[in-house]
């Protein structure tokens, strides 16, 4: 092959094929391939500084660890906002803010109608109860929505990631009654922090960055003819509360924290002393196709 210039190497290399391909697809690589070039040059990116970035990347996807990255750098709150600008564009801004789902859920939780625990034995954090109902735009309640909830443990770790937890611990699908209700015991967790010695941590130390998140709990509610919705609520007085390393926080979805309520009623949990309830409602938009229904996380969509 000839000498080429670096121009003329970024022409073929996003020119050359022998069949047509997938035009996204080239459209998308051609641009990321020509940031990449332009950056590497402009910033003289040395050989040893790219492959140690390559060796970055393919530890990070050794580890799992690709989703704390792309929270970390903004992109699943960058895909939300241009979502929740697409809403406001058409019109359709309404109910319950989403919020991304983050990389640690987990498919096939244990299944139960109208309540359950998340917690088993003795709590280990402020016994807690949430509950509330789901509803669409109008006000009606939705009887059988079916609602993923999940969070971590004590130590801020996720069932399935973090090591000594019981499968699906901290992780329950709830399918709400006849008026759309629900209700779950469990504790209040604190907050997450990326793992310590692994390649997510090594870049967030280059950065001069923490890697916490403030205690919150996620949802992945679905019901039939309605948008799914994905989204978590924050437990208030986290000192990381304005400071999410993975900036997910909203102020539409920060609880209100009910202390010393009578256990009266809530005997089916287990509960027979004063304890700390959170009352939340969750409101879903009409989906405007069966893809905005379908009950799929965001890898089991692309996958599935
Ligand atoms: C979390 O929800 O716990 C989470 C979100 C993004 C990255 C890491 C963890
Ligand atoms: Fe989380």
């Amino acid at each position: 092959m000839a000498e080429l210039t670096q121009k003329q190497l970024l022409d073929i290399v996003n020119t050359t094929h022998t069949a047509p391909g997938n035009p996204r697809v080239r459209e998308l690589t051609g641009r990321i391939v020509a940031d990449l070039f332009k950056t590497i040059d402009e910033l003289d990116v040395s050989p040893d500084e790219f492959w140690s970035a390559v060796n970055w990347l393919n530890r990070l996807a050794q580890g799992g660890q690709t989703g704390l990255i792309t929270a970390g750098l903004g992109f699943d709150r960058l895909l939300d906002i241009r979502m929740d600008e697409a809403d406001a564009k058409a019109g359709r801004a309404a109910g319950t803010p989403r919020a991304i789902e983050g990389p640690l859920f987990v498919a096939g939780a244990p299944s139960s109608k109208f309540e359950v625990r998340l917690d088993e034995g003795e709590p280990k954090g402020e016994l807690f109860v949430m509950e509330g109902q789901v509803r669409d735009v109008d006000g009606k309640p939705v009887a059988h929505a079916v609602m993923d909830v999940w969070h971590a443990n004590e130590k801020g770790g996720y069932s399935h990631f973090f090591p000594g937890m019981q499968p699906y611990e901290l992780r329950r699908q709830i399918e709400t009654d006849a008026q759309g209700r629900y209700r779950f015991r469990s504790y209040l967790p604190p907050g997450y922090a990326i793992p310590p010695n692994s390649p997510t941590s090594e870049l967030f130390e280059a950065l001069g960055r923490h890697g916490n998140r403030p205690a919150h709990i996620h949802f992945l509610v679905v019901a039939p003819g309605l948008r799914t919705l994905t989204t978590q609520v924050n437990i208030p007085g986290d000192s990381f509360i304005d400071d999410d390393f993975a900036f997910a926080t909203r102020d539409g979805l920060i609880v209100e924290i009910e202390k010393n309520v009578a256990p009266a009623g809530y005997e089916s949990l287990g509960i027979s002393a004063p304890f700390t309830r959170s009352r939340f409602d969750f409101v879903l938009q009409k989906a405007l196709n069966a893809s905005e229904a379908l009950p799929l996380t965001r890898m089991e969509r692309v996958t599935a």
